[in-house]
């Protein structure tokens, strides 16, 4: 009677550990599976892969190419400070205090008349630069370089970087780590800038200049007057234009903005052919011409 009782209840143990096993694998499947059907916590592309090494890679090659390339650079330390600006911070409040630490180690000057702005023409801007090397547009200095084409976020709860997703700046919220770095970013460049400074902007779209741009929300808006004698606008076109693309609505709009803060204004428009080539659009300038 003793004996059958001692085996009976290992064999319920037995089958209640089957069922419970049964029941944890059931359990872990569903799980899985809605995590797996669970749409990602943020509407943008989550950040790049290899993001740290990638950093850390452009910025060696940068200080060993660069014509203007800042001295006595670390660039161990600029990786973990671009990191520790975004780690375990909740990615729709991120704030220009955060980036501080890295604006600092990547301090750079660029000469006067050397600056170049782009809106929506950024290849035309960056093949124009590869060509005339001694002109920059911001992903010509340290800070843009490091950072051009990628996409980074992480989360209050996690010391780890968000592969899946990160905040879209329209969908999400504006104050994420990517459009607040292009924002201080592209304020401290357009502040720097002295002497005559250019844009390329393009003609082949109706907002050639825009106000809602980078361009137009950012860099002309904190140009320094008492630095910046004149702001050269280069409107290029891909096809040939019916009309003056210099005397479009919106050119007239940026010139009135940049006058206003008495900065002289120019406009030129060019095919982008002439860009590409190495010709100074300045010097073989004709604006009359189409
Ligand atoms: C290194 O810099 C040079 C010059 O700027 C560039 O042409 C090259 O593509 C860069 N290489 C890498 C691996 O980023
Ligand atoms: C946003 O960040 C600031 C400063 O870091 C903090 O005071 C505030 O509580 C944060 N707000 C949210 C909603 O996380
Ligand atoms: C910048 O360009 C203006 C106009 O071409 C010229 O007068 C000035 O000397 C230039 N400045 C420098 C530092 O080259
Ligand atoms: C101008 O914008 C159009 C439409 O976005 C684009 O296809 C074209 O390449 C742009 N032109 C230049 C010079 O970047
Ligand atoms: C800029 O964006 C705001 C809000 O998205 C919009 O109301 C405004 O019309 C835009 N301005 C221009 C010039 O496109």
């Amino acid at each position: 009677m003793a004996d059958e009782l001692c085996c009976r209840i290992p064999k319920k143990v037995q089958i209640c550990l089957a069922v419970g096993l049964l029941v944890a694998v059931a359990v872990l499947a569903v799980v899985g599976v809605l995590k797996w059907l669970q749409p990602h916590k943020w509407n943008g592309p989550g950040t790049t892969e290899h993001f740290a090494a990638i950093v850390l890679g452009r910025c060696s090659n940068y200080t060993q190419t660069a014509p203007l390339a800042p001295r006595n650079v670390d660039c161990q330390k600029i990786q973990e400070t671009f990191k520790n600006a975004f780690i375990s911070k909740n990615p729709c409040n991120i704030t220009e205090e955060d980036y501080q630490p890295l604006m600092k180690l990547t301090t750079q000057t660029i000469p006067c008349n050397k600056t170049l702005f782009w809106s929506r023409a950024k290849q035309v801007a960056h093949q124009y630069t590869q060509l005339h090397q001694d002109m920059f547009t911001l992903e010509d200095t340290l800070l843009g370089y490091l950072a051009d084409g990628l996409m980074w976020c992480g989360d209050a709860g996690t010391s780890e970087v968000d592969h899946q997703s990160c905040p879209d700046w329209k969908k999400d919220c504006p104050n994420n780590p990517v459009s607040v770095f292009w924002k201080i970013a592209s304020q401290r460049f357009a502040e720097a800038a002295c002497g005559v400074v250019h844009v390329i902007l393009n003609g082949t779209i109706s907002k050639t200049f825009d106000e809602n741009s980078t361009f137009g929300s950012v860099e002309v808006i904190h140009l320094r007057p008492e630095r910046v004698q004149a702001l050269h606008a280069w409107v290029i076109y891909n096809v040939e234009v019916p009309s003056d693309p210099c005397m479009a609505s919106s050119i007239n709009k940026l010139k009135s903005i940049v006058t206003q803060r008495n900065i002289a204004f120019r406009c030129q428009h060019r095919p982008a052919t002439y860009i590409n080539h190495v010709t100074n659009p300045e010097r073989s300038a004709c604006s009359s011409m189409i």
